[in-house]
C-alpha cells in the first residue's frame, strides 16, 4: 500500500494537495520541490488510486517533513500514521532528528505527531500569510 513517489503520481498527488489545504501548493511548486535532489515523497495507494502522500527532505541526520496529507474522504483508517511510520521506517539509518511546522489550529495534525514523539519546541508568530496563523515547531529526537 505504501510505495515511493513517481512522477506520474503528481496529478492525483496535487489534486488530493488541492482539496485537503487551506493554502494548497500550485502543481508546478509541487513539481519544483519534489525536483529537489533531498526531498523525498511515498504515497499510500489502494485500488490503484491515491489515498495519501507524504512529502519529506532528509538532510544528513536530520529530516523535515514538508507536507503529509490523507485524502479527506479516507482519513482516520491510519493512512497519516502508515506514510509517517514508513519515512521513519525507511529513514532510519543514521537518523538523529526531525522537525516540522504545524498551524495552531491543526489539531489533528498534532495528534499524529504527537503519537510519534514530536514535542513542540517553538512557534512562528503569524507564519501562514493566508490567515495569519501562527506556526508551531515540532522536533523528533531518536
Ligand atoms: C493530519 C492528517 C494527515 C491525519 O491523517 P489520517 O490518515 O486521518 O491520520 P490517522 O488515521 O493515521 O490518525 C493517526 C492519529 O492521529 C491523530 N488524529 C488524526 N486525526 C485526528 C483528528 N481529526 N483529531 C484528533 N486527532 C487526530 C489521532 O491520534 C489518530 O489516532 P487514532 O485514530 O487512533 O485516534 C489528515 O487529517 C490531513 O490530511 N489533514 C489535512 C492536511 C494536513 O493538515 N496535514 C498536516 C500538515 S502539517
Amino acid at each position: 500500500m505504501l510505495r515511493p513517489f513517481r512522477q506520474s503520481d503528481l496529478g492525483e498527488v496535487h489534486a488530493i494537495e488541492q482539496v485537503s489545504q487551506s493554502a494548497p501548493w500550485a502543481l508546478e511548486a509541487c513539481a519544483r520541490l519534489l525536483a529537489q535532489p533531498a526531498v523525498k515523497a511515498m504515497v499510500w495507494e489502494q485500488s490503484d488510486q491515491i489515498r495519501g502522500f507524504v512529502i519529506y527532505m532528509r538532510v544528513g541526520p536530520e529530516f523535515e517533513i514538508l507536507d503529509l496529507v490523507t485524502h479527506p474522504g479516507f482519513r482516520r483508517r491510519g493512512i497519516g500514521r502508515q506514510l509517517l511510520a514508513g519515512v521513519l521506517e525507511l529513514e532510519a539509518p543514521g537518523l538523529e532528528s526531525g522537525y516540522l511546522e504545524v498551524r495552531v489550529s491543526n489539531l489533528a495534525a498534532q495528534g499524529l505527531y504527537t503519537l510519534f514523539g514530536f514535542k513542540t519546541f517553538g512557534r512562528r508568530v503569524r507564519y501562514y500569510s493566508d490567515n495569519g496563523e501562527d506556526a508551531l515547531m515540532m522536533r523528533w529526537e531518536k
